[in-house]
């Protein structure tokens, strides 16, 4: 099984089916199609998949050209997860998030999987994507496997593969991020390594699923607790009258032993502010406290109440209150240069001055309407910048400082500037740093 798996791979006469199109498996799915793989991508989102079936993208970085060129070489969008029964090699990537109460919510992974079990045959792999706690491909993928009466290694194969797209960083395309593998047996890895390294320049195995689902999060805790290191660093300097942003810039002039990372108004994206927490909360059921996890995610998760605190003293500074004021938020993805606006520490910023008695709008180049979000609702488009827009706010409060802001225009019209970022290096009587 295993001899007649890798030969399908090798000649790439495999057919992969990607599961969940989102900002992970879509480029995937576009990937495996360049390298002449037969690919069928599955999505629960009927809208999504005609979309993407009429070659158009949603996300602004893979343009329609890329997508239609896909199409042409045969590549499949569809809801009908009996798709998958014709696939040689099936990858999940559907959405790991948090439940109401911060725990981790596993339901979109055990949804895709129950509806592959009836498709799932001898002589498939199947990888895990989504970022999760060790132990949930052991515990969700093998048993389901198992329910079919495959033998997990010997006529099936199950791997961890975690995915690091960076969006927004053009130098790092899919292929040349390295990949870590974990699987359940040797004869697991050997099949993900022959998929992966055909597609991916360099896949780095580790000894099992639990580990590389661990790698994963080790990365996404290690940003997050250095992050809350910085913001807390950013208070600390804010009191003491120090530039933080000068402090770390002049620290990272140090060739060995420093990291530079970079304080905000609060985490946001898919990833930093969420993945920790599965492993805080795996980490509780074997009698671990995951304390600097906590920590950091407390630290972090109060940064937009301190900018507002900082944005209302401002004001008032200035003789003006927090309740009544016009305040523009720039920017509304949760980083610079990208449209992603999941998680943003912008939206929590404008609930919070709503909830003030502020009257807000924002601008983003890259937002042009205020998204769908789970937890924020305004109804609201981006405000564009002109001198005219700029002075008619008595605050603007710098939120993500994409590379398309005018930012002279904005020092230059803007009564006051509450800039989160760092933008403003020399200091100006209508900046005030948060
Ligand atoms: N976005 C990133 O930069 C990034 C980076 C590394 C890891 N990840 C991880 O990758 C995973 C996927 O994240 P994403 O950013 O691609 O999410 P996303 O929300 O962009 O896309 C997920 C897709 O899965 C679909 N989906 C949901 N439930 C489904 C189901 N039961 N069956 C089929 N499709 C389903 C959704 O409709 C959506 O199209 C998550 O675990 C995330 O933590 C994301």
């Amino acid at each position: 099984m295993k001899e007649a798996l890798l030969k399908k791979i090798k000649a790439r006469e495999a057919r992969v089916a990607v599961v969940g199109l989102g900002y992970v498996g879509l480029p995937l799915a576009l990937r495996f199609a360049e390298c002449g793989y037969a690919v069928t991508g599955i999505d629960t989102d009927a809208e999504r998949v005609a979309q993407l079936g009429r070659g158009e993208t949603y996300i602004a970085r893979y343009d329609s050209a890329r997508l239609q060129r896909a199409i042409q070489k045969g590549f499949r969008p569809t809801t009908d997860f009996a798709a998958a029964a014709k696939a040689d090699a099936i990858v999940i990537c559907v959405p790991t998030p948090l439940t109401a109460q911060r725990e981790p919510d596993l339901s979109h992974v055990r949804a895709a999987a129950d509806a592959l079990v009836p498709h799932l045959r001898a002589g498939q792999l199947i990888s895990l994507e989504s970022t999760t706690y060790p132990g949930t491909t052991d515990e969700e993928i093998v048993p389901r496997a198992q329910k079919r009466k495959l033998r997990v290694g010997d006529d099936f194969f199950v791997c961890f593969s975690p995915e690091r797209e960076d969006p927004g960083n053009a130098r790092f395309p899919t292929h040349a991020i390295p990949k870590i593998l974990g699987g359940a047996t040797p004869a697991c890895v050997e099949v993900g390594l022959a998929l992966y390294g055909a597609a991916i320049d360099k896949v780095i195995p580790v000894s099992s699923t639990r580990t590389a689902e661990m790698v994963k999060l080790l990365e996404n805790v290690h940003r997050a607790v250095n992050i809350g290191l910085a913001n807390e660093m950013k208070i600390i300097c804010d009191r003491m009258g120090i530039d933080v942003h000068e402090v770390i810039r002049a620290a990272a002039t140090k060739p060995f032993g420093f990291v530079p990372y970079w304080p905000g108004p609060g985490l946001g994206g898919h990833c930093i502010p969420i993945d920790p927490f599965y492993l805080a909360w795996k980490a509780r059921a074997y009698g671990v406290h995951a304390r600097f996890i906590e920590l950091a995610g407390e630290i972090n998760t109060a940064m937009p109440e301190w900018v507002v605190g900082k944005l209302a003293a401002a004001l008032e500074a200035r003789g003006k209150a927090l309740r009544g004021s016009r305040c523009l938020v720039l920017g509304m993805a949760y980083k610079k240069n990208v449209d992603d606006t999941r998680e943003s520490p912008a939206a929590e910023l404008m609930e919070l001055l709503v909830a003030r008695g502020a009257d807000v709008d924002y601008s983003d180049p890259h937002v042009a309407v205020f998204p769908r979000m789970r937890r924020h609702r305004f109804d609201l488009k981006s405000v564009p910048l002109t001198p005219e827009s700029l002075a008619a706010y008595d605050v603007v409060l710098l939120a993500t400082d994409h590379d398309a802001f005018d930012y002279a225009l904005v020092l230059k019209h803007a009564r006051l500037i509450v800039d989160t970022r760092g933008v403003y290096r020399e200091p100006a009587a209508n900046v005030v740093k948060a």
